[in-house]
């Protein structure tokens, strides 16, 4: 999509370049650098106000390759170039994605010369994301890769020193979170939306939300006008969640009322956060205590969090095999009598099925429910995401991959 153009008038702000690209969220045209510092002070204002950080912090931005957290990093680069900032990339293990998305951070980091560490799950941790096929949460595995993420945030964060950790949460992605969770009757989720949330402990980092009062399609301007270069691959877990339904439906209220989003943060931020906070059963001391595995925090009754239970499931499948070599294919098979079928995905791709809805490729699957499936085809990387797709729905599938791959 093309966001600017050669507009034939002049900037609306600085009344001198010609105006190329309208701020969204004001219907007005301005020029490059009139739009950066118009967005790039909206940022400052929003720091300022809540006191994010100070001089002597150290603060972490975990990217994802995505555009929120990449702009957050540019912003706060431009912004304050002082400061001391460290990026994070978390290599989730989520094979022939995690690896393209890690060569993207790092192109990033060096171009705006910002320190980068790079966690790997696989080497630091000893599991990876796609595991989680295997356990029930093969269809939740967005949550549970949420879970070990806050986790990793947390343990990090101390590893580095950092005091700081800056989100890139809009307000696109607040106002349909609040309102998701408000639908759940999750009331202390709401307040952990807060633009600043403090540490529950002394040695934990701050957490803020710099970008907390702009809206996204801001943020897609900056990120195109600054060439940020942004991933367009999606993670192959994504799930279409509530909030991702909920943004849609303000999006479709906002053609109404444009300010719909800011009129609802400030109805939650202002009226129903400091009203749960006022409850009671808000106390903190009452529901908080550490992991008796991992130290972190918890609110979990038996005190084991709820990302050391999900690491337990991993620990205790055995077989946890999504891809096989040719070589390892033959000795597989050979103990498996006729159990098992091989699948061109050739065919598949022939029959329209690669493209196709799940109810329609668990249609083609059936009949082999209860064999070993395995994938073969040009590309690992189509044959690796149908496994995961399949395993998700039940099935016993492995990816023959190419050596070397
Ligand atoms: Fe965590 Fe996709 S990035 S499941
Ligand atoms: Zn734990």
């Amino acid at each position: 999509m093309n966001y600017y153009n050669n507009y034939s008038f002049v900037c609306k702000i600085c009344k001198k370049e010609k105006a190329i690209i309208k701020i969204p969220s004001q219907r007005i045209k301005v020029c490059k650098n009139c739009y950066n510092q118009f967005f790039e002070n909206r940022i400052k204002k929003t720091i300022e106000k809540y006191k994010m950080f100070h001089p002597s912090d150290k603060i972490g931005i975990f990217l994802s390759g995505g555009k929120d957290s990449s702009t957050l990093l540019m912003a706060l680069k431009k912004l304050y170039p002082e400061i001391n900032l460290q990026a994070i990339f978390l290599n989730l293990g989520i094979k022939y994605y995690s690896e393209k998305i890690e060569s993207y951070v790092r192109d990033f980091c060096q171009k705006l010369n910002v320190p980068l560490y790079i966690h790997n799950l696989v080497e630091k941790e000893g599991y990876k994301i796609d595991e989680f096929v295997f356990t029930h949460f093969k269809n939740k595995i967005c949550s549970a890769c949420g879970t070990i993420k806050r986790y990793l945030f947390s343990k990090i964060a101390k590893e580095l020193n950092l005091t700081v950790i800056a989100t890139g949460h809009h307000l696109d992605d607040i106002v349909s979170t609040m309102l998701a969770l408000f639908f759940q009757g999750e009331f202390l989720g709401l307040s952990r939306l807060e633009p600043v949330l403090n540490p529950f402990f002394p040695n934990q980092a701050k957490k803020v939300k710099p970008l907390y009062y702009i809206p996204e399609k801001d943020i897609i301007y900056y990120a195109t006008l600054n060439d940020i270069p942004v991933s367009n691959l999606l993670c192959p877990h994504s799930e279409k969640g509530p909030p991702k339904k909920i943004k849609k439906i303000l999006d479709e209220l906002e053609k109404e009322n444009n300010q719909i989003k800011y009129q609802l943060l400030s109805v939650f931020t202002k009226k129903l956060i400091p009203l749960i906070k006022s409850q009671n059963f808000y106390k903190k001391e009452s529901f908080v205590s550490t992991c008796i595995k991992c130290g972190e925090v918890t609110s979990s009754l038996n005190n084991i969090c709820s990302r050391c239970k999900k690491i337990e499931l991993l620990n205790k499948t055995e077989n946890k095999t999504l891809e096989l070599t040719y070589e390892e294919f033959i000795n597989c098979t050979k103990n498996l009598n006729s159990n098992w079928i091989l699948i061109d995905l050739n065919n598949l791709k022939e029959k329209n099925l690669l493209e196709s809805s799940l109810r329609k490729l668990h249609k083609f699957f059936i009949p082999y429910k209860n064999k070993n499936i395995f994938l073969i085809g040009e590309d690992p990387e189509e044959g690796y995401f149908l496994t995961l797709k399949l395993r998700k729905k039940g099935f016993n599938v492995y990816n023959i991959k190419k050596e070397n791959t």
